[in-house]
C-alpha cells in the first residue's frame, strides 16, 4: 500500500526517519521538509505496517524531481519501485505537469533499467559528479 505522506502522519514519519537515518539529516527532517518547504513531497510503501520503501521528490509548479527512490534490500526486484514510480506518474498526470527529472550515478544499473523501462531518458552528463563518477540527468516529458 502507498502512503502519501503529510504532517499529520507523525507516526509514520517518526517510523521512517529511524528506519532509514542514513537518508535524514536529522529526527525532524521530514517534519520540517513537509511543514516549511512546500515543494518537498514523500509518500512510502508499505506492507503489513512495515515500511519497506519510499519516495522523496520536490513538486515545483509545472514538474517534478525525484529526490530519492529507495527499496529495502531484501525486497527489491519485486516491482515495489515500479509501482512507486507509477504512483508518482500517476500523480503527476493528475497535476497535468510537463516532465519529471532525476540525477542518476551512471554505473546505478538497477534505478537506470527502472526509469528506462517508464520511458525515461539521459538529457545531460555531470561529468565526475559523484566522485569520480558521471551523473546522468533523466527526463520524462508528460505532455
Ligand atoms: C532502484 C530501485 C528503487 C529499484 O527498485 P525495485 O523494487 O527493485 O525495482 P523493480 O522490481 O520494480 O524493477 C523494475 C525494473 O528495474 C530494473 N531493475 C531492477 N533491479 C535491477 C537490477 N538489479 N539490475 C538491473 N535492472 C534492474 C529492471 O528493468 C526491472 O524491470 P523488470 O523486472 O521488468 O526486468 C532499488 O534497486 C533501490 O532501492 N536501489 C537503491 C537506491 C537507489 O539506487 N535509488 C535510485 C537513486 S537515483
Amino acid at each position: 500500500m502507498i502512503i502519501d505522506l503529510t504532517i499529520s502522519n507523525l507516526d509514520l514519519i517518526n517510523k521512517l526517519e529511524k528506519q532509514f537515518p542514513y537518508f535524514f539529516l536529522s529526527e525532524n527532517q521530514i517534519i520540517n521538509d513537509i511543514g516549511y518547504n512546500v515543494f518537498s513531497k514523500y509518500f512510502i510503501y508499505v506492507e503489513e505496517s512495515n515500511i519497506i520503501g519510499f519516495v522523496n521528490y520536490f513538486d515545483i509548479y509545472d514538474r517534478f524531481e525525484i529526490a530519492n527512490i529507495f527499496v529495502e534490500d531484501i525486497y527489491r526486484n519485486k516491482k515495489i519501485g515500479s509501482k512507486m514510480l507509477e504512483h508518482l506518474i500517476m500523480l503527476g498526470e493528475k497535476k497535468n505537469i510537463k516532465n519529471i527529472t532525476l540525477e542518476v550515478k551512471k554505473d546505478n544499473f538497477a534505478a537506470i533499467n527502472l526509469y528506462k523501462k517508464y520511458y525515461f531518458e539521459i538529457v545531460a552528463i555531470r561529468k565526475q559528479y559523484y566522485q569520480g563518477i558521471d551523473g546522468l540527468l533523466m527526463e520524462r516529458k508528460m505532455m
